[in-house]
C-alpha cells in the first residue's frame, strides 16, 4: 500500500484501484486452517465419539459445520510442536491396537484414537487439501518417506497394500508435506542448529521426493521474528534443502500485552514487514543457486495469542484432555487477523500457503463446552472473507488519514486490500485502524462504474467486546449500506471490518 498524504485529523480516504495493476492471483490455500494434537483441538474438538454431535465417523457435526462455513482450503496436520515427538505408525491400523503414550510437547497422554486415516477420511468429507508435517526432532528421514509411501503409495508396496487394509475408501493422497516445525527453537524436541536441520532435512525431502515426486516440501523457518536466528537460520536451512525447497515456512503470533488497543490495531503492518524480509531470504538463495525457481511462502501459522500463552496455559500435566490455550477473543483481535488476510492477499505474489493456527477449541474460531458450540469474534472476521477469494490481488494506492506509530512510524488509518474476478466482480476488504474516528472511503477503480453488491461490517461499540458463553452473539457481522456513483463510497465507524462485493462495468 502507498500512503501518498498525509493528512492528520482527515476522515475521508480512498483506495484508488486500477484493473490492470495485478499483484498476482490469490492462491486459494492462503485460506488454510491448522489442526493439532493439543489440548482439546482433536478430542473433545473435531473428534467426539461420546458427544451427541458426533457423526458416523465420531467427529462433531457443530464443529465440522461451521468449520464449513469458513470454507478452509488446505489443512495443517497433526502439529506443531505435537509432531515433534509422534511416530505416524502409532496412529494407524486396528484402533483398538493403537498405542497409549506420554506426549511431552504439551504434557498430555495420546490415546492415537485419531490418526492418519481418520483425518484423511475427514479431508474427504469437508474438501480440506491435506498438508502433513513430518517428524523431524524424534523421528527419521525413513520414517517420513514412509508416510509418503503410505499416504501417496499405490497397493504393490507393503505401505501401500497397509493403507489399502486400513483405508480401502481412501482415494486422497497428501500434496503438501512440511519438514518439521519450529526445529529453531529450543522447546521444540529434537531442537537443533540450522545446519544441522538444513542436513536432516535434505535427507528427508531426498527420500519423500524419490517416493513422490509430485509432492511439494516446506522448510521449517525461523518460528519467531524477535529469534536472534531470524533470517539467518532460514538461509541456511534454505540454501542446504537447495532444490528440493518449494517453500519457506514462517510463523507469527501477533499480541496485546501492553492492552493499547489503538498500537495493536497498526500491528498488522508486522506480518507486510515479515513477508517482505522472509521473501527476501528466499530470493536471495536463489539468485545464489542461479536458479530462477525460487521458493515461495508459507506462512503456515498464523494468529492472535497472548492470553494465555504462558506456562500453566500450554502445559497439560498428565490430563487428557486438557483446556489449553483456549484463548477468548474479542473484536480487536478480529481486526487484527483480518489485517492478516489482507497482508497476505496484497503479497499474493509471494504467500502462497497460510493457514489459520489453530480451528478448533486452541486459539481457534469455534469453542465447544460440553455438546455446545461457540462462534468467536476472529470466526466473523474469516467468515466476511468467504465468496470474496478468488481473483487477482490489486495494488492499492491509499490516499487519507495516517496513524503516528512509534513502532513503524505511520500507519494508513484505513487497512486495504482488493481483488478483482475476472472483468466484473471486485472484492475490497478495509479495516478502519483508528479507536475513535469515522473514515469514509472512497473506492475507484480506474474510471470503471462500480454498483454494490453486497457489504458486511463488523464492528461493536466496545474494541474489548467478545462472544462468550453467556453472551454468544455480541458481536456479528451485519449487513451494511453502500452509496454508488462514479464512485463507491461507504462509512466506516471506528475500529471495523468491512468487506464489500462489487460490480464493474
Ligand atoms: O499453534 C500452537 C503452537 O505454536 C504450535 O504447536 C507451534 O508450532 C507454535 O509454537
Amino acid at each position: 500500500m502507498s500512503v501518498w498524504n498525509y493528512a492528520p485529523g482527515v476522515t475521508k480516504a480512498t483506495f484508488n484501484l486500477h484493473q490492470q495493476h495485478h499483484v498476482g492471483l490469490v492462491d486459494s490455500r492462503i485460506f488454510g486452517g491448522f489442526l493439532e494434537h493439543m489440548g482439546r483441538a482433536v478430542y473433545e474438538g473435531i473428534f467426539d465419539p461420546p458427544s451427541v454431535q458426533a457423526d458416523e465417523f465420531g467427529c462433531r457435526t457443530d464443529v465440522v459445520g461451521a468449520l464449513s462455513e469458513l470454507d478452509f482450503t488446505v489443512m495443517r496436520y497433526p502439529g506443531g510442536n505435537f509432531v515433534s515427538n509422534y511416530h505416524w505408525r502409532d496412529g494407524v491400523g486396528p484402533v483398538d491396537e493403537r498405542p497409549t503414550r506420554r506426549e511431552l510437547a504439551w504434557g498430555t497422554i495420546e490415546p492415537n484414537t485419531f490418526g492418519t486415516n481418520e483425518f484423511l477420511s475427514l479431508c474427504e468429507r469437508t474438501g480440506w487439501s491435506p498438508m502433513f508435517a513430518v517428524n523431524l526432532g524424534t523421528g527419521t528421514p525413513e520414517e517420513a518417506a514412509d508416510w509418503v509411501e503410505y499416504t501417496n503409495g499405490n497397493p504393490t508396496t507393503e505401505l501401500g497394500r497397509q493403507r489399502a487394509k486400513d483405508d480401502p475408501m481412501s482415494v486422497q493422497p497428501v500434496p503438501l508435506w512440511c519438514l518439521g516445525n519450529e526445529m529453531d527453537g529450543p522447546w521444540q524436541i529434537g531442537h537443533m542448529s540450522a545446519a544441522e536441520y538444513g542436513t536432516k532435512a535434505r535427507q528427508a525431502a531426498h527420500m519423500m521426493k524419490l517416493v513422490d515426486p509430485t509432492i511439494e516440501l516446506v522448510v521449517s523457518g525461523t518460528s519467531l521474528p524477535e529469534s536472534s536466528t531470524y533470517l539467518a537460520w532460514d538461509q541456511i536451512a534454505l540454501e542446504s534443502v537447495g532444490g528440493f525447497a518449494d517453500y519457506l515456512s514462517t510463523h507469527r503470533y501477533l499480541d496485546n500485552y501492553s492492552g493499547d488497543t489503538a498500537a495493536f490495531l497498526t500491528s498488522g503492518v508486522a506480518i507486510d514487514r515479515q513477508i517482505a524480509e522472509i521473501d527476501s531470504v528466499c530470493r536471495y538463495v536463489a539468485g545464489r543457486r542461479r536458479s530462477s525457481r525460487r521458493p515461495f511462502i508459507a506462512f503456515d501459522e498464523w494468529n492472535v495469542w497472548y492470553r494465555t500463552r504462558n506456562r500453566a496455559g500450554m502445559w497439560a500435566d498428565g490430563q487428557f484432555p486438557a483446556h489449553l490455550v483456549e484463548e477468548v477473543y474479542d473484536l480487536q483481535d478480529a481486526l487484527v487477523c483480518a489485517q492478516f488476510l489482507m497482508s497476505f492477499i496484497r503479497n499474493a505474489d509471494v504467500v502462497k500457503v497460510a493457514n489459520l493456527a489453530q480451528i478448533a477449541n486452541v486459539i481457534a474460531p469455534v469453542l465447544t463446552n460440553g455438546d455446545n458450540l461457540l462462534r468467536q469474534t476472529i470466526f466473523e472476521a474469516l467468515a466476511m472473507f468467504v465468496g470474496r477469494r478468488t481473483g487477482n490481488s490489486l495494488r492499492l494506492g491509499y490516499r487519507g488519514p495516517v496513524i503516528p506509530s512509534p513502532e513503524f512510524e505511520s500507519v494508513a488509518m484505513v487497512d486495504g486490500a482488493a481483488i478483482l474476478n475476472g472483468d466484473n466482480e471486485l472484492y475490497v476488504f478495509a479495516v478502519n485502524r483508528s479507536v475513535d474516528s469515522k473514515v469514509e472511503l472512497t473506492v475507484e477503480l480506474s474510471g470503471s462504474h462500480l454498483e454494490p453488491v453486497s457489504c458486511d461490517l463488523l464492528h461493536h461499540s466496545d474494541p474489548t467486546a467478545q462472544n462468550t458463553w453467556d453472551s454468544p452473539d455480541l458481536v456479528r457481522r451485519s449487513g451494511m449500506e453502500m452509496s454508488s456513483g462514479p464512485a463507491l463510497m461507504v462509512e466506516l465507524p471506528p475500529h471495523c471490518l468491512v468487506a464489500m462485493t462489487l460490480k464493474v462495468s
